[in-house]
C-alpha cells in the first residue's frame, strides 16, 4: 500500500481528502501543526473510515520533525495543504504568510529531496488568475495576484516549475481550486472557520442557523446575470477525489501537471443564497452592500484539461453543496468544539 504524506491533513480540504485516499487504497500519513484545525477532525475521519490513522502534530517548517516522519515511513508522495489562507489577514500579516506558505513549501521539498521522494501535489488557487480577461478560465491564462496570499500561491507555482525544469525526476501536480464548499455527507467533518467567516458559504450557514443575523451580499451591480458575483463553487468531496486522481497521475511519472479543479459552471451569489433557502425550507435573510474591495465579478473554470489529463469531472450539484454544508452546521453548532 502506498504511503501518502498529507501535510495540513487535519484541515478542511485535507480531512476530506484523507477519506478519499483511503477509499482509493492509499495509506495517508497526516501531518498538521493544528494552527487552523483541531485534532477532533482526524478523530471524526477515523469514525467515518472505521480505522485508526497515523497523525503527527508537527510543523512542515520543522525539518527535523519532518525527517523523523520520512525515516519512520517510506513516503511515496506528498500532498501539501499546509498553509495560511485568509486573504484579508495576509494583507495585515504578509511576513507570516510568506514565511509559513513559501518557507513551509521549501522546507518540505528539501526534506523530500533528501529522502528521494519527488512526487508532490500542491494546493494552488484560482486566485492566481487575478481578474481574468475572459471566462471560462483556461490554465494558460495570464497570471497575476492582488494580495500576499495570492502571491504566495503564484510564487510557489514558479518555484515548483523551476524545480521540475532543473530535475526531471520530480512529478508535481499543481491544482488550482476554484471555490471549495460543502462538507462530507455524514455531517461529521466540514469547514470550521475561526470567528466570523469571510467566505460566502460558511457565512450563509451561520445565518441559516441564526448565529449571524443577515448576509451582506457584496455588490449587486456586477456585469452578471443578476448583478451579484459569479463563482465556480465545487463540492469539497469532488475536489478531494481530484487529489486522488492527481496522486495517481504523478505516480505514473507525469512530470509537471497544472490543472483547474472546478465544475465549469458559474453560479451567482444570489443563486447560492436561494439554493440554501430551498434546502433549509425558509428564507435566508440578506441585504445588498457595497462591493468588497479586491473582489472580481465573474470567475469559473474551463475544466477540459482536468478531464483530459486527470479524468476529473465534478458530479455534485449546488443543492448537494448547500445541503451538506447546512447538515454540518446543524450537527455541529459550535464546529469541532
Ligand atoms: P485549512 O486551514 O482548513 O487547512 C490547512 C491546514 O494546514 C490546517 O489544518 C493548518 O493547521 C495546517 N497548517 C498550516 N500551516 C502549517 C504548517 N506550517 N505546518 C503544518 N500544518 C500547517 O485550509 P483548507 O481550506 O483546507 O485549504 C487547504 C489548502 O488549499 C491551503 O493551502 C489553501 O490555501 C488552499 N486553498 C484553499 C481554498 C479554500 O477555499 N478553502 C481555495 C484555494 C486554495
Ligand atoms: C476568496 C478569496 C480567494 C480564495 C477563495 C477561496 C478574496 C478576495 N478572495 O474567493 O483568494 O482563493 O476565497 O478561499 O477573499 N460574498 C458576499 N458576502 C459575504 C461573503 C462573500 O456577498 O459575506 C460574495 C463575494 O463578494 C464573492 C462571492 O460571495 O462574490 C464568493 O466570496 P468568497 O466565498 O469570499 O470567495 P472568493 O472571494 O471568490
Amino acid at each position: 500500500m502506498k504511503n501518502i504524506l498529507v501535510a495540513g491533513g487535519a484541515g478542511y480540504i485535507g480531512s476530506h481528502t484523507v477519506i478519499e485516499l483511503i477509499n482509493a487504497g492509499y495509506n495517508p500519513i497526516i501531518v498538521d501543526n493544528l494552527s487552523n484545525s483541531k485534532e477532533e477532525s482526524i478523530k471524526r475521519v477515523e469514525g467515518i473510515v472505521n480505522k485508526s490513522l497515523t497523525f503527527y502534530k508537527a510543523d512542515v517548517l520543522d525539518k527535523d520533525a519532518m525527517r523523523k516522519i520520512f525515516t519512520t515511513h517510506s513516503i511515496d508522495a506528498v500532498i501539501n495543504f499546509a498553509g495560511f489562507k485568509a486573504v484579508g489577514e495576509s494583507c495585515q500579516k504578509p511576513i507570516e504568510y510568506y514565511h509559513n506558505n513559501i518557507g513551509g513549501l521549501i522546507a518540505l521539498v528539501e526534506v523530500m529531496r533528501e529522502f528521494n521522494c519527488k512526487n508532490l501535489v500542491f494546493s494552488s488557487s484560482a486566485t492566481v488568475y487575478g481578474d481574468p480577461e475572459s471566462v471560462p478560465i483556461k490554465e494558460d491564462a495570464k497570471l497575476s495576484t492582488t494580495n500576499p496570499y495570492g502571491s504566495t500561491k503564484l510564487f510557489i507555482e514558479y518555484i515548483l516549475k523551476d524545480i521540475c525544469k532543473a530535475d526531471s525526476s520530480w512529478n508535481v501536480a499543481i491544482l488550482r481550486y476554484f471555490n471549495p464548499v460543502g462538507a462530507h455527507e455524514s455531517g461529521l467533518i466540514g469547514e470550521d472557520p475561526n470567528g466570523i467567516p469571510n467566505n460566502l458559504c460558511p457565512y450563509i450557514t451561520k445565518v441559516a442557523v441564526g448565529k449571524l443575523e443577515c448576509l451582506n451580499i457584496f455588490g449587486n451591480d456586477y456585469d452578471t446575470k443578476d448583478g451579484t458575483g459569479v463563482r465556480d463553487f465545487i463540492h469539497v468531496v469532488d475536489l478531494s477525489k481530484g487529489h486522488v486522481l492527481a496522486v495517481n497521475k504523478i505516480l505514473e511519472n507525469s512530470g509537471l501537471v497544472i490543472v483547474n479543479l472546478g465544475t465549469g459552471t458559474g453560479y451567482s451569489v444570489l443563486e447560492m443564497v436561494n439554493t440554501f433557502s430551498k434546502v433549509l425550507g425558509k428564507e435566508i435573510p440578506y441585504k445588498f452592500a457595497p462591493r468588497r474591495p479586491g473582489d472580481i465579478g465573474t470567475c469559473y473554470a474551463d475544466t477540459t484539461k482536468a478531464q483530459e489529463v486527470l479524468g476529473f469531472k465534478a458530479t455534485k450539484t449546488l443543492e448537494d453543496m448547500c445541503r451538506d454544508a447546512l447538515n454540518f452546521q446543524l450537527k455541529n453548532p459550535n464546529g469541532y468544539n
